[in-house]
């Protein structure tokens, strides 16, 4: 029997048009555009603005420019994934709200959270019911709307995070194409370095919550830059061992945009030359779980049927992981 393999064969992706500057967070928080540059590499951000818009606003928009793009009738999606570390409720699954908004009324759906390896996570979810044989199309997205629990007069949090959304279509390959191993880890040990301690069932919303500013991001960013380093490289370094891959056999690196630094870190750790990483913090931002498929919209045209992806990411919790690709069109 042939084997079947899960192939991404469409992306799509939304970006609010409101672009925050580092010259207008110079204006909000004691910071520079020099340190923004040279710390982060990021140069703007998007944010969603306008009430009554939350994360599942740009997961629809995400969905609606692949479903148009590849021209496929919504009907036949049978599951919907929205990796997110912002839904737009606790108890209300968000890509039930975006699969009935979309037009899949015969899917199901569900959310998937691990903070900014949510994505990468989701790939490990999405191919495992195509490999399975269970279903033929599984749409990913991935969508935060990290403006929602960022406090802008923290210039630490402030300055890195963005909105965005990128989907990603799932389904069956026999060519050998698409999702071909992955490795990932969590450690629940990092949780006190990155998280927002309130709103949850530890800690409910209350006055003293809000007062405390306990709702919004909170982190140790050099803690969490040590171990992003160290285990982004980490994952990656075994993921070639295991796969007889050498950083020639590697067309392109998409890892997580948390930081220019650390995703120049991963690629020198893998001897990798710069053109071969995918890179767009620079316009975006660190936007959770939307950083990898964006990374997939933006080089899209670039991409060539055969290309070897090595996705990697890191965030809260901890988790992260590095999964490889085949690019199938
Ligand atoms: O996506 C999930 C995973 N998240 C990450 O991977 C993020 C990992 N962490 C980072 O990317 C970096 O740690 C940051 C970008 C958050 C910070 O960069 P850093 O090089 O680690 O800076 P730092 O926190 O060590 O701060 C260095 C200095 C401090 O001043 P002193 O104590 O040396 O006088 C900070 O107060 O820079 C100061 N600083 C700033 N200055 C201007 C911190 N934030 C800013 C700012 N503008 N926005």
């Amino acid at each position: 029997m042939t084997k079947i393999t899960a192939a991404i064969t469409a992306v799509g992706k939304y970006l609010p048009e409101y672009i925050l500057t580092n010259a207008e967070l110079e204006t909000m928080v004691e910071t520079n555009d020099e340190w923004i540059v040279s710390r982060t590499g990021i140069k703007e951000r998007r944010i969603l603005k306008g009430k009554g818009k939350g994360t599942s606003f740009m997961a629809i928009k995400a969905a609606e420019d692949l479903i148009q793009k590849a021209n496929i009738n919504p009907k036949e999606i049978e599951l919907v994934i929205v990796a997110t570390a912002t839904p737009d409720m606790q108890a209300a699954s968000t890509a039930a709200f975006v699969a009935t908004k979309i037009g899949a009324t015969e899917a199901f759906s569900f959310d998937q959270i691990a903070a900014c390896s949510s994505f990468l996570y989701g790939i490990s979810t999405a191919s495992s019911y195509i490999e399975s044989g269970r279903y033929k199309k599984v749409l990913l997205i991935g969508a935060d709307m990290n403006s929602s629990m960022i406090d802008y007069t923290d210039r630490a949090t402030c300055i890195i995070f963005g909105d965005g959304a990128g989907a990603v279509l799932f389904e069956p390959n026999t060519e050998g194409l698409g999702v071909q191993d992955e490795y990932l880890r969590s450690d629940g040990n990092g949780r006190e370095f990155l998280q927002v301690a309130a709103g949850g069932s530890l800690l409910p919303p209350s006055e003293e919550t809000v007062k405390n500013k306990q709702h919004f991001v909170h982190q140790d960013g050099r803690t969490v830059f040590k171990f992003a380093v160290s285990n982004m490289a980490d994952v990656c370094v075994k993921i070639l061992e295991r796969n007889n891959l050498t950083n020639n056999d590697i067309t392109w690196l998409a890892a997580h945009q948390a930081n220019k630094r650390i995703i120049d870190a991963t690629a020198k750790r893998i001897d990798l030359d710069a053109s071969k990483v995918m890179m767009n913090i620079q316009k975006y931002g660190n936007t959770t779980s939307a950083t990898l498929p964006l990374l997939l919209n933006d080089y899209e045209s670039q991409l060539k049927k055969g290309d070897t992806i090595i996705f990697a990411a890191f965030g809260g919790g901890f988790t992260w992981g590095s999964i490889y690709l085949k690019w199938a069109y």
